[in-house]
């Protein structure tokens, strides 16, 4: 099977106070369908940078990235923001949920800008929050949900325009120890069930039992880890 993403000699530099940092210097990846591969790395290592380039949110210096075989970066800015938006699902350490509208409303916004039926979305949304146990939860504002609940509408989010690339940057960085592993659970059996490629930086390396892969980010290249 062909693969969702394939990133090829990534190279990501930045100018900072006239000195030019250099921090992803040929970074390559292929994650197919089903597939869940784990990044770790110090701070500062790029690995934001790197998944920012994976999504489309931030252009690499030079390498190409494939989404499901489109070069995503030979797209004008408008057409990649479309094709993120149809093709991929990002989830940050915090959950960046808009706290004035509940749980329901927020994941029904990526599809109010995907335009899609408004009937049908909502059903998909309360389907979605359902099974992900937030069944009773949909009418509640960000505020009154725990960080582990936060996370999950966050995901349920990412996934609602049905995208076949999911990255996640270090989802449950912000959870303890036991919210952390359900939620990581939760999204490895999303990828798993609904065959979509997954990336997650984490630092938890207890749960890389539920990755395909993990790679170390060291000195800007990927180091598969034993
Ligand atoms: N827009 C930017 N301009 C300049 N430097 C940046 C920018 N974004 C990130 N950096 C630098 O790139 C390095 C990697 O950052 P980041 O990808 O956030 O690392 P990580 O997620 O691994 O902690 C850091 O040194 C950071 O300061
Ligand atoms: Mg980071």
């Amino acid at each position: 099977m062909g693969a969702v993403l394939s990133a090829v000699a990534v190279e990501k530099s930045f100018v900072a106070e006239s000195r030019r940092l250099d921090i992803l210097r040929g970074v390559d990846l292929v994650v197919k369908p089903g597939a869940l591969a784990g990044i770790v790395g110090a701070s500062g290592a790029g690995k934001s940078t790197l998944l920012h380039v994976f999504g489309g949110l931030d252009k690499p210096t030079s390498g190409t990235v494939a989404v499901n075989g489109e070069n995503i970066f030979s797209l004008s800015d408008d057409d990649r923001s479309r094709f993120r938006g149809k093709n991929t699902g990002f989830v940050f350490q915090f959950h960046h949920l808009l706290p004035e509208f509940t749980a329901l409303e927020n994941i029904m916004i990526p599809t109010m800008i995907a335009k899609a039926n408004p009937t049908t979305a909502r059903e998909k949304a309360e389907g979605l929050l359902e099974s992900v146990g937030l069944k009773d939860r949909i009418h509640h504002r960000p505020g009154k949900l725990s960080g582990g609940e936060q996370q999950r509408v966050a995901i349920v989010r990412a996934l609602i325009n049905d995208p076949t690339l999911f990255l996640a940057d270090e989802p449950t960085g912000n959870l303890d120890e036991r919210t952390a592993a359900e939620v990581f659970t939760m999204m490895a059996e999303l990828v798993k069930k609904r065959q979509i490629a997954g990336v997650i930086v984490t630092h938890n390396m207890k749960l890389a039992g539920l990755l395909d892969a993990v790679y170390e980010l060291h000195d800007g290249r990927l180091n598969a880890k034993a």
